[in-house]
């Protein structure tokens, strides 16, 4: 048998045509375009090119964005039972449960054609953000509102979440977070739903994998534990303490460290100007300089002092961009997988359409 890498460390499983990552030079392509240079198009945009592997042209856009904004809507039975749903510190709980009961609600949850995979592909888009503002709106114990169909998938979600209509660059930043996590090739939670996929399970059995997998705080987790982390420092005169701290207790920092890329993360660094461009909307910088100071102290520790290539990945600044827009920490896993379900679908579908069952070998001990 072959040399087992643990962790399945620098493995190649899979040939994929969804996204492409140089982890040394720090570059992430969907569908073989380059990420600074989605970031300024819609998400509908986005979701359209990783599900259907092309950019939809004027018309094709204004048909998925239209079927997108019909499909916000969510079952009143199912607005009843998320009323059950208790998730304490972590809403991708209920999340995964609500993604179980609209399986059941989808009437062509039983027909496997890629025709009847496609629609239910625009409905899990268009209904995770509903679901997720449901949720809180639950938790928070204040009325759910109805989705507004004029506003963007990201507006849309803040709207839900607030009651009120989002600034431009509100609405511009959350549509920039969705399509800065809607992809990133055989990550835990895709890799998870691939596994899923291959044994021929439907699509909302294979996604209720991927979130079951972003949870963890070694992977999607992480954005959440960021927050709380900016939470705990409260001061750039606590930083260098808390990072010793952690240092002595041999503790992982959250936002920072990266399986492929030993470099910048790429999203990260436009992560790092959605933040900066809030902050200076809101004209408070002091969580903004109190992360780059972070970014800084943590930069001679990992690099300059250990020597090793371990920077900001993609849970860092974004976690800095939720803080400025007053989402919930509680919330950060759940909005990471509103985004990245687009990502997940294109991966089920590529899955599907040549698939072998994924099923590698243990060593015995
Ligand atoms: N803080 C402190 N030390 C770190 C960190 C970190 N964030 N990341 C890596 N290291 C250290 C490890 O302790 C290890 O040190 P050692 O060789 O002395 O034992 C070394 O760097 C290698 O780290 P591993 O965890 O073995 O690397 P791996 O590739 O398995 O893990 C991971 C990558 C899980 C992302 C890791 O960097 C980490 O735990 N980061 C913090 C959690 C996080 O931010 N996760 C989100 C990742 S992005 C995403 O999934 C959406």
């Amino acid at each position: 048998m072959e040399e087992m890498k643990k962790g399945l460390e620098g493995v190649v499983a899979l040939d994929t045509r969804i996204s492409f990552i140089d982890g040394a030079k720090g570059i992430l392509k969907y569908r073989g375009i380059n990420i600074e240079e989605l970031t300024d198009l819609p998400y509908d945009t986005v979701s359209y090119l990783l599900i259907n592997g092309k950019l939809p042209n004027e018309l094709e856009l204004i048909e998925y964005s239209q079927r997108i904004r019909e499909d916000r809507c969510v079952n009143a039975k199912l607005l009843e039972m998320l009323k059950n749903i208790y998730f304490g510190e972590e809403a991708l709980d209920g999340l995964r449960t609500a993604v179980s009961l609209i399986s059941h609600f989808d009437y062509e949850n039983d027909d496997h054609s890629s025709n009847a995979n496609k629609n239910k592909a625009i409905r899990l888009v268009a209904k995770f953000p509903t679901i997720v503002a449901a949720l809180n709106s639950c938790y928070e114990g204040h009325e759910y509102i109805e989705p507004h169909s004029d506003l963007s998938h990201g507006g849309n979600f803040l709207y839900m979440l607030k009651g009120c209509i989002p600034t431009e660059l509100e609405a511009e930043a959350l549509e920039k977070d969705l399509i800065l996590s809607a992809e990133h090739e055989l990550n835990p939670s895709t890799f998870s739903l691939r596994i899923a996929a291959s044994t021929r399970s439907d699509p909302y059995s294979a996604i209720i994998c991927g979130l079951c997998t972003l949870k963890g705080n070694l992977h999607g987790g992480a954005r959440k534990g960021v927050m709380e982390m900016l939470d705990e420092i409260r001061k750039p005169e606590n930083i260098k303490g808390y990072v010793a701290d952690k240092f002595e207790k041999r503790e992982k920092i959250m936002g920072f460290g990266h399986r492929v890329y030993k470099t910048w993360d790429p999203r990260a660094r436009l992560y790092k100007q959605v933040a900066k461009k809030l902050a200076l909307e809101k004209g408070d910088r002091y969580l903004f300089d109190m992360a780059e100071e972070l970014e800084k102290v943590l930069y001679y520790e990992f690099v300059e002092k250990r020597g090793k290539a371990i920077y900001p990945n993609v849970d860092f600044y974004s976690a800095v961009v939720y803080k400025y827009l007053d989402i919930p920490s509680e919330l950060a896993t759940s909005i990471f997988a509103m985004g990245r379900v687009s990502g997940w679908i294109a991966h089920c579908m590529e899955q599907y359409s040549e698939n072998k069952v994924i099923r590698p070998r243990a060593h015995f001990v």
